[in-house]
């Protein structure tokens, strides 16, 4: 999944408007945490990067809102982008992976961050913090590259899903925890004009072991 280092290194090398995961509005994102948010819901973007979300759901009224990254220098980018905006939001620089939840969320939200997650002991961290971090009821929605999608992603490689293999790695290390709910496929257009194919899921967190 690379290290902390490997990510502030590309968010130091380049403005966030030329990294090939930029999205100017995050539109299929927004639509889907709208969907599965009331106002009042606490929301968290895992590996949050310095992506546009975060200020649409602002725009919105939604949150409270959490933006999670290994990249430090990536959520300074965001902050400077929202200016005195940023100081209602809750930047936290940690790794998914080996993170503790200090409260629950309605949703956890995570753009190409999973799919970097090539060791099942990785993947097995992470699905056990989302599962410790929702609220029963809560909704997790994951976007990977589709498995015609991109082999790997900033130099590093990934691992790529359909909504059926999604849906099984996820219960193999939360077995009953997460109902598949839904799934789309999307065209994600880079800043220099590649087309990656992405695939999103949407899962609620069952009461099971709540
Ligand atoms: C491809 S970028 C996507 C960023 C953002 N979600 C978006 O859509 O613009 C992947 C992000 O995941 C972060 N990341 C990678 N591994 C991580 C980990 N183990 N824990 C937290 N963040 C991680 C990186 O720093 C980077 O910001």
């Amino acid at each position: 999944m690379g290290d902390r280092q490997h990510w502030d290194r590309v968010y130091d090398a380049r403005d966030e408007t030329a990294l090939t995961w930029f999205e100017a509005a995050p539109t299929l994102s927004h639509d889907l945490v709208r969907r599965h948010v009331r106002p009042g819901d606490a929301i968290l973007d895992v590996g949050g990067g310095a992506s546009r979300l975060v200020d649409a759901l602002l725009e919105d009224g939604l949150g409270p809102i959490t933006v999670l990254d290994l990249s430090p220098g990536a959520l300074a980018a965001s902050r400077a982008r929202l200016g005195p905006r940023a100081g209602s939001v809750t930047w936290i620089a940690a790794d998914i992976t080996g993170w503790t939840p200090p409260r629950r969320y309605a949703l956890w939200h995570d753009r190409a961050v999973f799919h970097f997650l090539t060791a099942p002991s990785d993947r097995a961290a992470y699905v056990a913090t989302m599962a410790a971090a929702l609220t029963p009821g809560g909704t997790a929605i994951i976007a990977t590259f589709a498995l015609d999608g991109p082999a790997t992603c900033s130099g590093l490689p990934v691992c790529r899903y359909s909504p059926e293999t999604l849906a099984a790695e996820i219960d193999t290390h939360a077995p009953g925890r997460f109902v598949p709910l839904g799934a789309a496929r999307h065209l994600h257009h880079t800043p220099k004009g590649a087309t990656q194919a992405f695939q999103v899921s949407w899962f609620r967190r069952t009461d099971a072991s709540a």
